[in-house]
């Protein structure tokens, strides 16, 4: 570019009225003040957890809720209210919050060492054996002398359940220490694959978060975006439509502070005094555009291959796609990409990933007296998939 038009695009940028006033405020990091539309789960587990006040141990807590509906919000919130309050009254609390899925802890090891860190204590990454680490664990807990509530976010991360076993027996080995446990998870069905004695511990409570209906959402966004944006750059509605387009993706505040945030980055970038609805949906496009492409990136090489084949399968028309049907077009795809095929099996284990990730929907169908099988759907759509297409071709060529 010419040194002179460069120039120009500077004073266009810096003479235009910047859209935002403080961006961080429509994002994930920042931590409103209160949290409407959770006084509920807000007053169910303060009524649990005040009995940490009284020095007693409350019961341990199972949460789940769909992506996006105040679950981390709602509990890092109330430990910290808790703990402005156990001050005052000079009680020892101690609240630690662990993301399990983020800080990568599947390993028991990872897990003791995590928290020790966050009391003070340096324990290598790896290498002493896992007893010693525990060990330094429970005798820093009591040396606390105090009541421990321990928030494992994103629990279904935690794969490894002898931890979750460890942890829910651990007050039998303090003396001066009490712990409780808040687990989190998305899935409802995470406790039904634990082990009895560990599901009936860790749910003593249990805690639903259901999803946010348009209104809520609206009033969440409403609140956010005063403090985000310049007043009045937003047009009628702007704020409508990023609910509504949340609420029916399940309820999810995440989703909806998204769509908020980049309509007002496009609208900016394109020099523009406001933001309209039609930047709402160019920033659907956009998210979910991004967000396909990370995810088909982050895939192995053969799971990449099974999307492949979905997608071949779908631009053949042909209707109904099956397991077989797949698998089919998957043996043929890795004889072109010099990949030795997996077994049916595995396939169909990529499959219910895919369908995880959101990528892909399965239903069963009963076929009466021949038994159920399950057919497949491609969940992604329009711009999404044109450069799933491109980067699936690029990643596997
Ligand atoms: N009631 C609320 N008021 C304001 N912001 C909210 C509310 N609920 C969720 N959020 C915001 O939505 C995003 C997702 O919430 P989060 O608690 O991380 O959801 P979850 O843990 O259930 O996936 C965060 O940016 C959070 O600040
Ligand atoms: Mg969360």
């Amino acid at each position: 570019m010419a040194q002179k038009s460069l120039q120009d695009l500077f004073d266009i940028f810096l003479n235009q009225q910047p859209l935002f006033i403080k961006k961080e405020a429509l994002q994930e990091t920042h931590t409103p003040e209160n949290v409407p539309h959770r006084e509920e789960q807000v007053k169910q587990l303060a009524t649990i957890l005040v009995h940490t006040l009284r020095g007693e141990k409350p019961s341990n807590i199972f949460i789940y809720g769909k992506t996006g509906t105040g679950k981390t919000l709602v509990s890092k919130f109330i430990c910290g209210e808790i703990g402005k309050r156990a001050k005052t009254h000079g009680l020892n609390l101690i609240a630690l919050y662990l993301n399990c899925k983020i800080d990568k802890i599947n390993t028991p090891y990872r897990l003791f060492a995590h928290i020790l860190y966050q009391l003070g204590e340096q324990v290598p990454v790896t290498g002493l054996p896992t007893e010693e680490v525990y060990r330094k664990f429970i005798q820093t807990l009591d040396k606390n002398k105090s009541t421990f509530i321990l928030i494992l976010d994103e629990i279904d991360s935690l794969t490894d359940t002898s931890t979750l076993y460890n942890l829910t027996r651990v007050n039998t080995q303090l003396q001066n220490s009490r712990v409780s446990l808040i687990g989190i998870s998305n899935s409802s069905g995470f406790t039904n694959n634990l082990d009895p004695r560990i599901r009936s511990s860790l749910s003593e409570e249990e805690l639903v978060f259901p999803p946010y209906n348009a209104p809520q959402l609206k009033d969440i966004l409403f609140k956010r975006a005063e403090i985000a944006l310049r007043p009045g750059v937003l047009e009628e509605g702007v704020i409508e439509k990023c609910a509504a387009l949340a609420a029916q993706e399940h309820g999810d505040a995440r989703r909806a502070l998204d769509l908020l945030r980049v309509a007002v980055e496009l609208a900016e970038r394109n020099g523009e005094p406001s933001v309209t609805i039609n930047h709402v949906d160019t920033a659907q496009k956009k998210i979910d555009t991004d967000r396909v492409v990370e995810i088909i990136k982050t895939q192995p090489r053969q799971s990449q291959l099974v999307l492949y084949s979905i997608i071949y399968l779908k631009d053949l028309e042909k209707g109904d796609i099956s397991t077989g049907d797949i698998f089919e077009i998957y043996g043929k795809l890795c004889k072109k990409y010099n990949l030795t095929p997996l077994t049916q099996r595995r396939v169909s284990d990529l499959i219910s990933e895919l369908e995880m990730l959101g990528l892909i929907g399965a239903n069963i169908i009963s076929k009466g007296r021949y038994g159920r099988t399950r057919t497949i759907s491609l969940d992604v759509v329009g711009t999404a998939l044109e450069k799933g297409r491109e980067i699936l071709k690029y990643e596997l060529a």
